[in-house]
Formats: C-alpha cells, sequence, structure tokens
C-alpha cells in the first residue's frame, strides 16, 4: 500500500519567529504517525534553522524551488545541490512558478533531473487553468506536462517520485475540486505514467491533490482511491489546521 503523503508548502510567507511557533505547536499536536509522511515546505531561509525541529518531531522537510543548474553564474537561484543536505523533497513545476515566473516544461524537466541527481524526491506539480478546464483540455494539459518532465528517465531513478495535481483554478480561491474531479484526475495521471512505463510502476508512485485543501474537505479528498495525500498551501500555516488535515488521512482506506 502508498504510503500517504501530507506536505505544507509555506510559499512565501512566515517570518522565522511564525515559523518556529508553527513547528512547535505542530509537533505538540501531532502524535507519532506511521501511516503518513508529513512534509514541512518553508521558505529557502528558513530551511536550515528549522531542520532540526522539523526532524526531532518527526516531520520531514522539502523546498519549494531548485535551480537547473549545480552551481555558477546564476544570481539569485539556488541549486538542488545546496538543498540536499537538508531536504528530502524538493517541488517543480509549482503552477505559480510555470504561470507567474514563466517556467516552461523544458525549465520544469530540469529542475526534476536536479532534484534526482542530488539525490532528493521530487515533488512534480501539474495542473490546468480553468479555461483550459472549460475547454475540456484539462487532461491533455496534464498529460503534456506529465511527458514532458518525465520522459526520458527510468523508472528506477523516478522510484520516490510524486506528482501533486493542483488545478490552477482551485489554487488559493477557496474552490477545492469537487472529490469526482480530483480522483478521475489522479486517476488519469495513472494512466499515462502506466503509458510511459508499466502499471506496476503507475500503482507505485504517489499521487497528491492540492488547491483550496482545508481541515472541512480534506477527509473525502484522502480517501479518494487514487489520491495518496495533499499539497497544503494556505492551510499549512496554521498549526491546528494543518495537523486536523494531517488526522484527516485516518479516514483514508478505513
Ligand atoms: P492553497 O492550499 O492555498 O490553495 O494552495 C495550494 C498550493 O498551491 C500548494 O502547493
Amino acid at each position: 500500500m502508498r504510503k500517504a503523503i501530507v506536505a505544507g508548502n509555506w510559499k512565501m510567507n512566515t517570518t522565522l519567529e511564525d515559523a518556529a511557533l508553527i513547528i512547535g505547536t505542530l509537533v505538540q499536536l501531532q502524535a507519532p504517525k506511521s501511516d503518513v509522511e508529513r512534509v514541512i515546505i518553508p521558505p529557502f531561509p528558513w530551511i536550515v534553522p528549522l531542520q532540526q525541529p522539523v526532524l526531532d518531531g518527526g516531520f520531514m522537510l522539502g523546498a519549494q524551488n531548485c535551480a537547473v543548474e549545480d552551481q555558477g553564474a546564476f544570481t539569485g537561484e539556488v541549486s538542488a545541490s545546496m538543498l540536499a543536505s537538508f531536504c528530502t523533497y524538493v517541488i517543480a513545476g509549482h503552477s505559480e512558478r510555470r504561470h507567474l515566473f514563466g517556467e516552461t516544461d523544458d525549465v520544469v524537466r530540469g529542475k526534476l533531473l536536479a532534484i534526482l541527481r542530488n539525490g532528493m524526491y521530487p515533488i512534480l506539480c501539474v495542473g490546468e487553468l480553468l479555461d483550459e478546464r472549460d475547454a475540456g483540455q484539462a487532461f491533455e494539459v496534464v498529460d503534456r506536462q506529465l511527458v514532458a518532465a518525465l520522459k526520458g528517465s527510468s523508472k528506477e531513478s523516478l522510484s520516490e517520485l510524486v506528482i501533486a495535481y493542483e488545478p490552477v483554478w482551485a489554487i488559493g480561491t477557496g474552490r477545492a475540486a469537487t472529490p469526482d474531479d480530483a480522483q478521475q484526475m489522479a486517476a488519469h495521471i495513472r494512466d499515462t505514467v502506466a503509458s510511459l512505463f508499466d502499471i506496476g510502476f503507475a500503482q507505485s508512485i504517489r499521487i497528491q491533490y492540492g488547491g483550496s485543501v482545508n481541515e472541512t474537505n480534506a477527509g473525502a479528498i484522502l480517501s479518494l482511491p487514487d489520491v495518496d495525500g495533499a499539497l497544503v498551501g494556505g492551510a499549512s500555516l496554521k498549526a491546528e489546521t494543518f495537523s486536523r488535515i494531517i488526522d484527516a488521512v485516518g479516514s483514508r482506506r478505513s
């Protein structure tokens, strides 16, 4: 059985004091858990100071982005090789990177390769815009993003791959995808991965849903057969709320 994975993407939020408080409260609220990986994905500067409390508390650490290259004259970039001593997971292709910062499918693939090359696990984000969904192109867009990112990599190198389906219209809008839509797309992603590799591999990788996950909808989302976890933005900034979302994993597969 695939292990659940719930990750909190803090985006460009929190002061260092806020960050320490969220972790401290989360650790107090959360009993040790073996059925779910809990991942904190803070802004870059908090990764080093948070590493110890996050790991001591039984959580894992991730980064929101990384460079394609490992080093060199790339002012303002942070490389996967720099993150590798601290992080287990790195997000590649978040929709905010794709749409606000112009990351192309090729760039996302380069980042995915950098994450793998440096021994970390990618959380590859895919998802369609509202116009694309309304035009009936959601599957096509997600397939294009998946194929571009994964083609050419071996399934051995991708053994810890996590794919996050984050429909862009659901991010930060309070309008989550319906459980039916989330399940349908997660199953479709598995089919596409099966066609790129094989069914066994497609069944082994974990798929998260992200976009306005909150403590009210988490139970329904996390109990979907092809959804193995959640990538949570705004609701991960409140320790009590994020803790209840993690606890909703208990409603899964029971
Ligand atoms: P929200 O949960 O705030 O909608 O953000 C989702 C997201 O983008 C997580 O990466």
